[in-house]
C-alpha cells in the first residue's frame, strides 16, 4: 500500500476519510479513541503544509438529513484533540456549500464536513456522489479502517477519482493484522468469545485454517461444550448450532488447529451481578445452573498455552463480563496477555467493541501490541473477506 510517506501534500488539498462514528451520549463523546487516531493523520498532513478536508459518516441516517446525527458536536472535540481550529461545513450535500468551502481552503486549514450519510449516494456508492466528494481535493487519504468493510462513496468510490493512500491509522491497523495473521510468528492462538456461534461461523472457519489453537469463550463455548456432550444446565446455548459446532471442530482438526474449550467453569442460578455462584467441573453444572465464566483451572490452562505462544489475536470476552464478578476470567486472561506482551514474549492484537471495552475495564489495553478501533471491519477481516475500502487503495494493476 502507498501511505502518507508516498505523497507530497505540501500546498495541496487533501481529502481525509476518518471514522468519527464515536459513541455519543447526552452530547458528550464516550470513547474518543477514533478521534485521537484520526488526529495523528490530520496533524501529520498539516505539518507538511496541506489543507485537510475531513469526511466521515456518523450513525445511520439512511440518506436523509437527520439533525440528531450531525457531525457538528464532533468538530469541537476534533479541534481539541488536533490542537488547531476546525471549521465545520454545514451541508446537506445537495447544496453547493461543501464545494465552496473546499475551494476557499488554505494550507493549514482543517475542515470537517457534515455526515456523508446525509446523502443517499454515500451508501449506494453512487459514482456521481463519489466524484463530487473527490472534487473537493487533490489527494485522498483513507484513514478509516473501521469503515473499510463498507463499499461506500467516501470509502471506495472516491479512490477511483483521486490518487489514494492509507493514513497512519489505516496503515497501523493493516500492519498489525498482517503481523498477527498473514505472516505471524508461531504458535498463534486466537481467542474468540461472544454470545453466538451463528454470528461467527465464517470467522471460526477461517481462523481454524490459520491459527494453531482456537480458544472459544463466552456463550459460544457452551454450544461447543454441548456439542461435545457435556452437561451445561440452563446455560445460554444455540441448540440448533450443535451440528455447526461439530463441523467447525472437524474442519479445525483437519487443518491441524486445536479447539480449546474451558476445563472448568463458574456457574450460577441467576444471570445477574453478584449472583451466588460456584466453581465446578464441566459435568457438574446442575440443571438449574448456568455457566457465566471460565474457572481458575481454565485460566491456568490458558496461561500455559499463552506462555508458549508468540502471537495472539483476541475478539470477544469470555464470560458474562458485563456482570461482576463474572468478568474475572476475561480480566485474568487479559492481564496474562498484557504481561507477556510487555515482556516482549507475545505479539497481541485485539479488536471488536466488546473486547476493547473489556480490555479497558481491565486497564490493560495500553499493554497490548495493538488494539483495533474497528468492530465490523475487524470481524470481516478475521473472516478473511476483502475489505472494499482497503482493496481500493491497492495499485490498480494489483487488484
Ligand atoms: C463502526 O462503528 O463499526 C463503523 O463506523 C461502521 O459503522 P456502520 O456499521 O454504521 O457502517
Amino acid at each position: 500500500f502507498r501511505t502518507l510517506g508516498d505523497i507530497d501534500p505540501a500546498g495541496r488539498k487533501v481529502v481525509v476519510r476518518a471514522d468519527l462514528n464515536v459513541p455519543v451520549r447526552d452530547g458528550k463523546v464516550g470513547d474518543p479513541t477514533r478521534i485521537q487516531r484520526a488526529a495523528e493523520t490530520i496533524r501529520a498532513l498539516l505539518d507538511k503544509g496541506a489543507a485537510v478536508l475531513v469526511l466521515s459518516h456518523f450513525d445511520r441516517p439512511k440518506g436523509k438529513v437527520v439533525p440528531g446525527m450531525s457531525l457538528r458536536p464532533i468538530a469541537a472535540e476534533l479541534e481539541k484533540v488536533v490542537g488547531r481550529p476546525v471549521r465545520f461545513v454545514d451541508t446537506d450535500w445537495r447544496d453547493g456549500r461543501a464545494a465552496a468551502a473546499a475551494a476557499a481552503a488554505k494550507p493549514g486549514d482543517v475542515l470537517l464536513f457534515e455526515n456523508t450519510r446525509f446523502h443517499p449516494g454515500e451508501e449506494d456508492n453512487d459514482d456521481a456522489f463519489a466524484a463530487q466528494l473527490a472534487a473537493l481535493g487533490e489527494l485522498f487519504v483513507n484513514d478509516a479502517f473501521s469503515a473499510a468493510h463498507r463499499a461506500h462513496a467516501s470509502t471506495e468510490g472516491i479512490a477511483r477519482h483521486l490518487p489514494a493512500v492509507a493514513g497512519l491509522t489505516m496503515a497501523a491497523e493493516l500492519a498489525a493484522l498482517e503481523k498477527a495473521l498473514v505472516a505471524p510468528e508461531r504458535p498463534v492462538i486466537a481467542i474468540v468469545g461472544g454470545a453466538k456461534v451463528s454470528t461467527k461461523i465464517d470467522l471460526l472457519e477461517n481462523l481454524s485454517t490459520r491459527v494453531d489453537q482456537l480458544v472459544i469463550g463466552g456463550g459460544m463455548a457452551n454450544t461447543f461444550l454441548a456439542a461435545r456432550g457435556h452437561r451445561i444446565g440452563k446455560s445460554l446455548c444455540e441448540a440448533d448450532k450443535l451440528e455447526t459446532a461439530r463441523n467447525i471442530e472437524g474442519a479445525a482438526r483437519r487443518a491441524g488447529c486445536e479447539i480449546v474449550l474451558p476445563v472448568d467453569v463458574v456457574a450460577a442460578k441467576a444471570f445477574e451481578a453478584h449472583a451466588p455462584h460456584r466453581v465446578c467441573g464441566l459435568d457438574e453444572v446442575a440443571d438449574d445452573e448456568m455457566i457465566l465464566d471460565i474457572g481458575p483451572r481454565t485460566v491456568a490452562d490458558l496461561e500455559r498455552r499463552l506462555d508458549r505462544a508468540r502471537t495472539v489475536v483476541w475478539n470477544g470476552p469470555f464470560g458474562a463480563f458485563e456482570l461482576e464478578p463474572f468478568d474475572a476470567g476475561t480480566n485474568a486472561v487479559a492481564r496474562i496477555v498484557a504481561r507477556l506482551t510487555a515482556a516482549g514474549r507475545l505479539l497481541s492484537v485485539a479488536g471488536g467493541g466488546d473486547t476493547v471495552a473489556a480490555l479497558n475495564a481491565a486497564a490493560v489495553a495500553d499493554d497490548f501490541s495493538f488494539v483495533s478501533t474497528a468492530g465490523g471491519a475487524f470481524l470481516e477481516w478475521l473472516e478473511g473477506k476483502p475489505l472494499p475500502g482497503v482493496e481500493a487503495l491497492r495499485p490498480r494493476q494489483a487488484r
